[in-house]
């Protein structure tokens, strides 16, 4: 990829490399989210009780969490280009395998790969994205990430309703799952080739001592100038020393690290996986037919998608806090009408708006913010190492709560005395505890820099 200028840079230029690994992003959601639609029929096809089914429709996750386990030593390793472009290699194997499965074994082994790109690329790609860019347009990056992500998903429940229209559900439990899977190996091919056009970062080349190839990607993007700035300032970095993991628990840093921690671990409790994987077989529980659950999904992708946008307005003019306590609260809301609704078999519409709604809240705020918070609290020094553990715990919550979900919902005793409304009541609670947390612990990092937040901890 050629553009820019040597005296300015290009703005452009930083957009097209940032839209390439963002593309990482979007396979992270398609790749994740791909299971709403095909879980049902795979657990037909192989005729799955409520532990397997969770396991099918969790093992990617396992892969996600060593993905993310070893991205950061991968991609210092090798680099970041070539561990996106590994990511890559593993989205499309993994497509194709787990199309092709004859047992469920199988099926989850491909996911396990596929899901160990996804956990390397939701590290790398932010990461890659926030070296390259300009100190000033990096806030925002993060956040596109997240805009990626969910454009996946809802790309993906498009795809789903459109594979699943094609025929009835009985070719579907036989056959049209394994469109559904297969189709990830499309974007994920698309990935692979406009990734092998984009730069190496240039902190990583600066790092193995390759000064020139740095600086000629820096000229490009910020201008001359800029890039002999830019070049000094990483070379001093390089010089500090690192921090160990024990580093992370010492007081100056022990706030920091418990709020990141914490957030990631909520963010996933509060369910809102449940929702992005289990949807049409929620709504199918409630009485919608397999076509008409697979549309209110891609409502519920859409919903969250549009309050996604609504957060990247409101974030830094609103503040992280009150979005966070609005959402939370919404959320808690959302959970107990839909465990009263869940425990007195209530059907229909008014569920779906009571998704829609848990989701617009979610959107709005641990959505995105909890990305931002986890990539903005750690001071510099330990920053990469503390996004690592976040990033692991946060897919480590996924897999658990992903996992549990179909057990608590069909458990024979829980049903007995709760009807369908433990899961929500849990989660719900869970949303409860987030608005206390937030209230009492998170402090507002709206408009402050980088070095100002670190203060805060030192206090
Ligand atoms: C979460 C994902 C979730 C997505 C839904 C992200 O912030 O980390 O687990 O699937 O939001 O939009």
């Amino acid at each position: 990829m050629n553009s820019g200028n040597a005296d300015k840079g290009s703005a452009l230029y930083v957009a097209m490399l940032s839209a390439v690994a963002a593309l990482g992003g979007l396979l992270f959601g398609y790749d994740t989210a791909v299971i709403a639609g095909a879980i049902g029929f795979l657990r037909t096809h192989f005729a799955l009780d409520a532990a397997s089914t969770g396991w099918a429709a969790s093992s990617a996750l396992l892969g996600c969490l060593v993905g993310a386990g070893i991205a950061g030593y991968t991609a210092d390793r090798i680099g970041r280009k070539k561990a996106l472009l590994t990511a890559a290699v593993l989205y499309v194997v993994s497509g194709v395998w787990s199309a092709l499965p004859s047992t469920i074994a199988e099926f989850s082994v491909a996911r396990i790969l596929g899901g160990i790109g996804i956990g390397t690329a939701s590290v790398v790609c932010p990461l890659y994205i926030a070296e390259i860019s300009p100190a000033g347009r990096r806030g925002r990056l993060v956040t596109f990430n997240q805009l990626a992500i969910v454009i996946g998903i809802l790309v993906v429940y498009f795809v789903n309703y459109f594979i699943a229209g094609l025929g009835s559900d009985s070719w579907n439990a036989s056959t049209g799952w394994r469109w559904m899977f297969g189709s990830a190996a499309i974007p994920a091919t698309v990935f692979f080739f406009l990734t092998l056009l984009i730069p190496e970062s240039p902190r990583w080349l600066a790092e193995h001592g390759r000064h020139d190839e740095a600086r000629e990607t820096l000229v490009r993007v910020g201008g001359s100038v800029q890039a002999d700035a830019e070049l000094a300032a990483i070379t001093e970095a390089l010089r500090e020393e690192p921090v160990s993991f024990s580093g992370l628990l010492q007081p100056g840093f022990r706030t920091a690290f418990l709020i990141a921690a914490v957030m990631a671990i909520l963010q996933q409790v509060t369910g809102i996986n449940v929702f992005m994987y289990y949807t049409p077989e929620i709504f199918k529980q409630v009485g919608s037919g397999t076509n008409t659950a697979l549309l209110e999904t891609i409502s519920v992708g859409g919903m969250n998608l549009l309050f996604t946008l609504v957060a990247l307005r409101l974030v830094d003019r609103f503040g992280r806090k009150p979005l966070m306590i609005i959402g939370a609260a919404g959320m808690t809301l959302a959970h107990a009408g839909l465990g009263i609704a869940a425990y007195n078999n209530i059907l229909g519409t008014w569920v779906l708006i009571l998704v829609l709604g848990f989701i617009a809240f979610f959107a709005m705020s641990l959505g995105p913010i909890v990305w931002i918070i986890i990539a903005e609290v750690f001071p510099t020094r330990i920053r990469g190492r503390g996004m690592a553990i976040a990033s692991l715990l946060l897919w480590g919550t996924n897999y658990v709560v992903s996992q549990t979900f179909p057990m608590i919902n069909e458990s024979p005793w829980l049903v007995a005395t709760f009807g369908h409304a433990f899961p929500f009541m849990l989660y719900g609670s869970f949303c409860l505890l987030t608005v206390f947390f937030v209230l009492a612990v998170v402090p507002e990092t709206k408009g402050k820099s980088l070095e100002e937040i670190e203060k805060l901890w030192k206090r």
